[in-house]
């Protein structure tokens, strides 16, 4: 793997670090258990002297000293980066609320003098850019983690954490739950996209518009489908009366790569799968299945939400 991140950059360095210190422990240990076994069988061995002497130096250099040297110098290495890697940033860029739930990642990007704009399972970041990340959990413990870009940090219920994140390459990057919390805990994932900063800044404004109006014959069925089948109580698509905060902020979601927090691409007929039974893809999946609808209302309400860019 290689880092796409500042934070993630100094991780590397701190692992190549600790790998060296755990190879320098190997090699110094099988040295010493070789050269007291040698001891143990020179003259001196049947009297017993050999084998006390060989004992002291394997308790003495390998059980302390060893040790000792090995991991102060790690601890030299490593603690330097503590304080880059914990303490929230004084003035970050960008700031994001990420809430875990079973099994999906509620996203707030903190706009100042504005609401909060929503969003679900996915991240979009400005390259060079400082940003800060506030978690916390509704449910049980989860863990937030892109390890390209940086740590994992913990996310407890009732508690809050952070992490700050700078990435310095842009691409397309995978983050996960790192903490077991469920049946679906495997099907947690979201995308992290990192774009240059005039585009995140064109993206952002894009998302806190509120839905876009749908004309296409097919999804203006599909969006009185979603209206009769009361999928606004726990879905919102700002901009519509559709305003439940149970599950995922739906107002773009045509736009978002991925469907169910990572579990299928967001392609029409896969969404056609979803909605019909989340269950059959994400075991234990909260919303319940719809294909009660039928397929012809099935497909005119995956076409409203496909429009929903
Ligand atoms: Cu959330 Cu594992």
């Amino acid at each position: 793997m290689v880092p796409a991140g500042v934070e993630a950059a100094i991780i590397y360095q701190l692992f190549v670090w600790m790998t060296i210190g755990a190879t320098v422990i190997l090699v110094l240990m099988a040295a010493v258990t070789a050269w007291c076994m040698r001891g143990r069988e020179q003259p001196g061995g049947a009297d017993g002297s050999g084998r006390s002497r060989a004992s002291t130096v394997l308790i003495l250099g390998g059980g302390i000293a060893l040790p000792v040297v090995v991991l102060s110098a790690l601890l030299a290495v490593a603690l330097p980066s503590v304080p880059a890697l914990t303490a929230p940033l004084a003035d970050p860029a960008v700031q994001v609320q990420i809430e875990a739930e079973q099994w999906w990642w509620r996203v707030r990007y903190i706009a100042p003098n504005a609401e909060p704009i929503e969003l679900a399972n996915e991240l979009r970041l400005p390259r060079g850019e400082r940003v800060q990340l506030w978690l916390s959990s509704r449910d049980v413990i989860h863990s937030f983690w892109i390890p390209s870009l940086a740590g994992k940090m913990d996310m407890v219920p009732g508690r809050g954490t952070h992490l700050a994140l700078q990435a310095t390459e842009t691409g397309v990057f995978r983050g996960v739950c790192a903490e077991y919390c469920g049946a679906a805990h495997a099907r947690m994932a979201f995308v992290a996209e990192v774009v240059e900063p005039d585009d995140f800044r064109d993206w952002l404004a894009a998302q806190a518009r509120p839905a876009a109006a749908v004309a296409a014959p097919e999804a203006l069925r599909g969006h009185e489908v979603f209206r009769q089948s009361g999928c606004g109580g726990c879905h919102a698509v700002r901009g519509t009366e559709a305003r439940g905060t149970i599950g995922p902020d739906l107002t773009h979601v045509g736009s978002r790569a991925q469907l169910g927090a990572g579990t299928l691409a967001n392609q029409r007929p896969r969404m056609v799968a979803w909605l019909a039974d989340p269950a059959r893809h994400k075991p234990s999946a909260r919303m319940p299945p719809f294909h009660g609808l039928g397929e012809e209302r099935l497909a005119q309400l995956s076409a409203y939400l496909d429009a929903l860019r």
